[in-house]
């Protein structure tokens, strides 16, 4: 089954088994069928956060359940309630052609809604955790579909408990509660210009227009966004990274991993055709023929560099198959 043109970093990839799931029965009947052939099951949304292998020894779903629905029904906030394979730039579009505000700053992020919630996608002052009601999973080990509210997600800065056991659950379903009044998140440098009273539009225009300017389209130069995290150092060694761009989040500062790379000189440096964009340093592109081999090596050097460097660790963001 071929990946290659269903990962936005653009690698060469072929998965032993896989195909389209349209449904849950599709979902339930692939998971039978790796069971059966003892190979692991994995699904994959729109591929825009993963490093894929060349060879995958599993079986690859790609999530393909739409249905969307808007909930204006209850005072407290509009419930918008999506389908895992319904892309998510597409959702956040959607809703804000309804008139529903409360999804504009997170417009433009790749990927499908059922991904969302596994690493808490979070852009411009928002994270999905903050407008988040619940989803449903699908168990792969009780066989049972559950629903898990917003305390059991255990969201944090991109992280779920769903990431703690990978493939345990398949997001079917996602449910979000769009507060009522809509307040506008304008504290993102960049957006902090708007005049006040934009309607959401007006705002998702503004992201989309800032990620234009410092994130590579995927269609046009391959990638999958932030190839690591902004690393969080503890309060009591803050002080040493006085130099570097970032700020408090609880427990400490989270610092701009862009900024260390470049600092470290990997802005725009290559192994193979596999380098960090010369726009923005955290991103990983693909200038044209990069391979599974290019790209460990380049984040291996990475991480060693900064690490030398600056005594931090930078954790990688996509998830790596096979
Ligand atoms: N910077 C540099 N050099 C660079 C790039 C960035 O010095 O080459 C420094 C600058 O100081 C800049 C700062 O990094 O002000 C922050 O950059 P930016 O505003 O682009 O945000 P980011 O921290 O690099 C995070 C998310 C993005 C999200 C943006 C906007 C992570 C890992 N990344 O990036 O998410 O779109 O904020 O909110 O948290 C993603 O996860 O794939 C992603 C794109």
């Amino acid at each position: 089954f071929d990946l290659s043109a269903r990962n936005t970093l653009g690698l060469p990839s072929h998965a032993r088994h896989g195909g389209m799931l349209p449904d849950a029965g599709a979902m339930i009947e692939a998971l039978a069928f790796a069971r059966d052939k003892g190979l692991p099951f994995h699904l994959l949304g729109g591929g825009s956060n993963c490093v894929l292998a060349p060879q995958i020894e599993a079986v690859v779903g790609v999530s393909g359940m739409t249905g969307r629905w808007i909930d204006t029904s209850a005072p407290d906030a509009v419930r918008v309630t999506a389908c895992a394979g319904e892309s998510w730039p597409g959702l956040v579009e959607w809703s804000v052609a309804q008139g529903v505000s409360g999804l504009e700053n997170l417009a433009g992020i790749p990927g499908t809604v059922g991904a969302a919630p596994i690493q808490n996608i979070g852009a411009y002052g928002v994270e999905l955790s903050d407008i988040f009601e619940s989803l449903i999973a699908f168990d792969t080990e009780t066989s049972a579909f559950r629903r898990f509210d917003k305390a059991a997600c255990r969201f944090a800065y991109r992280h779920s408990r769903f990431k703690e056991i990978p493939g345990r659950y398949i997001v079917t379903e996602v449910t979000l509660a769009l507060p009522r009044p809509w307040r506008p998140v304008l504290r993102y440098a960049g957006l902090d210009a708007l005049p006040a009273g934009s309607d959401a539009r007006t705002i998702m225009q503004a992201v989309l227009a800032l990620r234009g300017t410092k994130l590579p389209d995927w269609r046009e130069t391959g990638n999958a966004g932030s190839f690591f995290h902004n690393p969080i150092v503890p309060e009591a060694e803050a002080a040493r990274y006085a130099e570097v761009p970032g700020h408090a989040v609880e427990g400490g500062r989270k610092l701009s991993a862009g900024w260390l790379l470049e600092a470290s000189g990997l802005k725009g440096y290559r192994c193979g055709d596999a380098g960090f964009s010369e726009q923005h340093a955290l991103v990983l592109v693909n200038h044209g023929r990069a391979t599974f081999d290019d790209v460990t090596r380049l984040a291996a050097t990475a991480v060693e560099r900064v690490r030398e460097r600056f005594g931090v660790t930078l954790v990688q963001e996509p998830v790596t198959l096979g």
